[in-house]
């Protein structure tokens, strides 16, 4: 068995993981920071880097003990290399060198995106060809993954990634820091009051590029009509009515959602055009782990009679499970990086992509 280490420090989680090449996730640690963010409303890029620096050596420590592996013991260093913010790449692509420099082994690295997309390979070995729906803070996308490596970019955003949307909208709402989580949280509580008969306000919210022909997304339209709505409700940064704020983050999530499952049909309608046999659809990054999105995408599978793969929440979101598989997956195919590779803030999967819309 290969054994990989990945390091993970793109953004503002802290994560060091063990994985065999038997898609065993001998150990891994992830540190949070999102208490020290908070205060901000979002991830500042310096205080995330610093935090990084420190925690790092620490929780590699304790992966290792916690698998009882020394790093002699480790085939292959892998590390997030991009894209992201370069101060954490910097600390992250760092230690991974100076391992594999002083151990003598082979560094592997990794586009962060790359983890995301090949995450479900790890969880459920699902073959190539799939599509992917890559839903982060910084990303929405739909590619075709033909292989390790060979990435065909369908889609993108015009403008805010999903992620970013969610963010946003929490952040107008007063429901805090992280937003994805906590607009679900909101919207839930809307749902359950619904459900036991009480009174909802449903918001009229719009979808944009609902039924275009190519599979892009909008958001900052649906954002703008979010704080629109959440304006008539009292002024923004006071505390609105609970209730309201609850039934306002439930229409904004099933307009958002509604638009994910719009364009992710126009992405297989297209296939099938196209006479591609997929193995399966794949939704990766922190949004695929909210739970609406999730039930939405596997009723659309079945629609088309197509597995739908989701990771657990816990390796949708951030992690270095997915970067040290990743680095797996490259390592099999003979790939080694030179110690003299840079980090690279902005990293597209499909270099060849270029949005067009109609
Ligand atoms: O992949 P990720 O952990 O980090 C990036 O690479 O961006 O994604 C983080 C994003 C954040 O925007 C966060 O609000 C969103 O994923 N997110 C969610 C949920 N959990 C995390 N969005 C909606 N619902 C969730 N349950
Ligand atoms: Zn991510």
């Amino acid at each position: 068995m290969t054994i990989a280490l990945g390091i993970e420090t793109s953004c503002d989680e802290t994560a060091v993981a063990l994985v065999g090449s038997d898609r065993r996730i001998l150990a891994q640690s992830i540190l949070s920071q999102i208490a020290e963010h908070r205060p901000y409303g979002g991830v500042v890029p310096e205080i995330a880097a610093r935090n990084h620096l420190i925690h790092l050596r620490p929780l590699l420590e304790k992966t290792l003990q916690q698998a009882q592996l020394s790093l002699d013991q480790i085939d292959v260093i892998a590390a997030t290399a991009g894209p992201g913010l370069i101060g954490g790449l910097i600390v992250g692509l760092t230690m991974a060198k100076s391992i594999a420099l002083a151990k003598s082994k082979p560094l592997i690295a990794l586009n962060h995106l790359e983890g995301h997309a090949l995450t479900a390979r790890l969880t459920d070995a699902v073959e190539f060809p799939y599509i992917l729906l890559l839903v982060s803070g910084g990303h929405c996308q739909l590619l075709l993954v033909k292989a390790v490596g060979d990435y065909q970019c369908l889609g993108t955003t015009l403008d805010d990634a999903l992620g970013e949307a969610f963010d946003k909208v929490a952040k107008m709402l007063g429901l805090g820091f992280p937003g994805g989580p906590a607009v679900e949280a909101a919207a839930k509580q809307s749902t359950l009051r619904a459900q036991q008969g009480g009174k909802i306000q449903s918001f009229p919210l719009p979808r944009p590029m609902w039924g275009r022909p190519d599979p892009n997304f909008s958001f900052s339209g649906l954002k703008t009509a979010v704080y629109q709505q959440a304006s008539s409700l009292g002024p923004v940064g006071s505390q609105l009515p609970l209730a309201a704020v609850q039934d306002l983050a439930a229409s904004f999530q099933a307009a958002a959602i509604d638009c994910i499952i719009d364009r992710v049909d126009c992405a297989l309608k297209r296939i099938k055009q196209q006479k591609i046999t997929l193995k399966g659809l794949v939704a990766a990054g922190g949004v695929a782990s909210n739970q609406f999105l999730r039930q939405k995408l596997q009723a659309l599978c079945g629609q088309y009679h197509l597995p739908c793969i989701i990771p657990p929440p816990a390796l949708c979101t951030d992690n270095a499970a997915m970067i040290a598989w990743a680095g797996l997956e490259w390592f099999k195919k003979g790939r080694q990086d030179g110690l003299d590779t840079l980090p690279r803030p902005r990293w597209p999967l499909d270099p060849n992509f270029t949005v067009s819309y109609s």
